[in-house]
């Protein structure tokens, strides 16, 4: 399960090109694909009316021309935001993407995805299906495709409910029982902060068998001393600054 065609990978695009495009949307893993990039990751949420649609932030400020929480908008109302003229005027017009449009141009792009589940509320049961039944619809090549989340209890109903997609269990600080959850959802990888890492850890983790991811690296110097702890990939919304190094 480890040895994968795709384990060489190590560089991934954050929210696809983040400091190129704006974050989540399909110019940004357009960017991604055109700077030489092989995988993205991105961020998946549900309205409230249950619809997944990519976006980063709970509510819609930052990254939208829209107002309010995600989870208390539908998606009629989602859909005409403007999501790329906050980032610069050239991306005016971009629109938030549901799944299943993201899913569709990441793999015409030809690229691998990261999909991170984001969940912080009620209803996590509902998001996980309807991912989970977006991906079986949408995703072709299951070696192209890993499932991370902070939340611990989203991976371990991913694990119940489509054992056969990969499971990485996303960290801001390593906890003292990481293993404990990491075979509880039978997980191919583990993703952290890279300031949260220090060279014992990132061996251990190594040393279980599990590929080691960190975010959110737009510095190559910053992590120079954790590839020789066994770092397998970094996310970064800055592919440019590494190319060559995949
Ligand atoms: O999946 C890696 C990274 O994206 C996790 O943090 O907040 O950028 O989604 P965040
Ligand atoms: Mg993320």
């Amino acid at each position: 399960m480890f040895d994968t065609p795709q384990s060489d990978v190590r560089i991934i695009g954050h929210r696809g090109a983040a400091a190129v495009a704006p974050e989540n949307t399909l110019a940004s893993f357009r960017a991604a694909a055109a700077l030489g990039v092989r995988w993205v990751e991105m961020d998946v949420s549900v309205l409230a009316d249950g619809a997944p649609v990519i976006f980063h932030d709970e509510e819609l400020e930052r990254c939208s021309n829209g107002r309010g929480r995600l989870a208390e908008v539908d998606f009629a109302y989602v859909q005409q935001l403007d999501a790329g003229c906050w980032f610069a005027p050239q991306f005016s017009g971009e629109r938030i993407p549901t799944l299943s449009e993201a899913l569709q141009e990441i793999q015409r792009l030809g690229m691998g995805l990261n999909l991170e589940i984001k969940h912080d509320g009620l209803g996590l049961e509902r998001l996980v299906a309807s991912v989970l039944t977006t991906l079986a619809h949408e995703w072709r090549d299951s070696d192209k495709l890993l499932l991370s989340s902070f939340n611990h209890q989203a991976l371990c109903l991913c694990q119940h409910q489509a054992p056969h997609l990969r499971r990485g269990q996303l960290y801001e600080s390593i906890p003292a029982n990481w293993q404990q959850e990491l075979q509880d959802i039978e997980a191919y990888s583990l993703h952290c902060d890279y300031q949260a890492l220090d060279a014992m850890l990132a061996r251990s983790i190594k040393a279980a068998g599990y590929r080691l991811l960190c975010y959110t690296v737009n510095d190559p110097q910053a992590v120079a001393r954790h590839w020789a702890w066994g770092m397998d990939a970094i996310f970064t919304d800055d592919p440019a600054r590494f190319l060559g190094n995949d």
